[in-house]
């Protein structure tokens, strides 16, 4: 897997296995700040709690743990991930963040593993799973925020069903919000159909538009 720099400055990755990109080819730590960190509030929120599906080059989880750290907010986040990528790659991925010689995240390289990772601290709760998240039990009422971030729903299906969008919008607590770079319509209505309130935004350069959807 070659690293290929987005017009951020930021780097992303190609899947063979799905046939795309990891990230926006238009920005990829730039998707990860407004679809996701900005998309669910969680820059604004005092205690968030983080449900990522597809941890993959682990850049919505950095980005999201910087503005935790500089708002002095504890985060806990849990993420689930299939096919995990090596720790030397996730390190040169982001060798240029601005966390890339935090003691946090050089603890998740350190404690990074085929099994996955749990660590504890005051600032940061992290888990993440290695399984199939449409087979996983999630929490209920748990999430102040959902990062849907599977690949497409025409190469990766099984994560924009409707049955399983149910499951993400039960795992979110009344008030949390979900985000996916995916406005197609039929994971539009599959939000809808679980209950959700759906917004469609202005998407990034030369990108389609983006969703927000609210637990009410
Ligand atoms: C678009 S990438 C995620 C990028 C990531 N959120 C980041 O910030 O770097 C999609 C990820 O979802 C994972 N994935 C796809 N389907 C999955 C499933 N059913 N269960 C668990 N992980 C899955 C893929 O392996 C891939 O790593």
């Amino acid at each position: 897997m070659h690293p290929l720099f987005t017009p951020d400055g930021s780097l992303t990755l190609y899947s063979e296995r799905f046939g795309q990109h990891y990230h926006s080819r238009h920005g990829a730590a730039t998707q990860a700040r407004v679809v996701y960190l900005e998309g669910t509030r969680t820059h604004l929120h005092p205690a968030p709690r983080v449900l990522e599906v597809g941890f993959g080059a682990g850049l919505n989880f950095l980005t999201t743990l910087s503005s935790a750290l500089e708002r002095g907010r504890a985060l806990d986040y849990l993420a689930f991930e299939f096919d995990p990528l090596p720790a030397a790659l996730l390190a040169e991925l982001h060798a240029q963040h601005p966390l890339a010689g935090h003691p946090l995240w050089q603890a998740v390289l350190k404690t990074w593993g085929p099994g996955g990772l749990q660590l504890e601290t005051p600032e940061l709760r992290l888990e993440v799973r290695v399984q199939d998240v449409t087979g996983a039990a999630l929490p209920e009422r748990w999430a102040s925020a959902l990062y849907l971030d599977g690949f497409s729903p025409a190469a990766n299906p099984e994560v924009w069903t409707p049955d399983f969008c149910a499951r993400l919008a039960a795992a979110l607590v009344p008030g949390g919000w979900l985000a996916t770079y995916s406005a197609a319509g039929a994971v539009r209505r599959a939000l809808a159909a679980a209950g959700l309130e759906v917004h469609k935004h202005r998407g990034l350069a030369g990108k389609r538009e983006f969703v927000t959807a609210c637990r009410t």
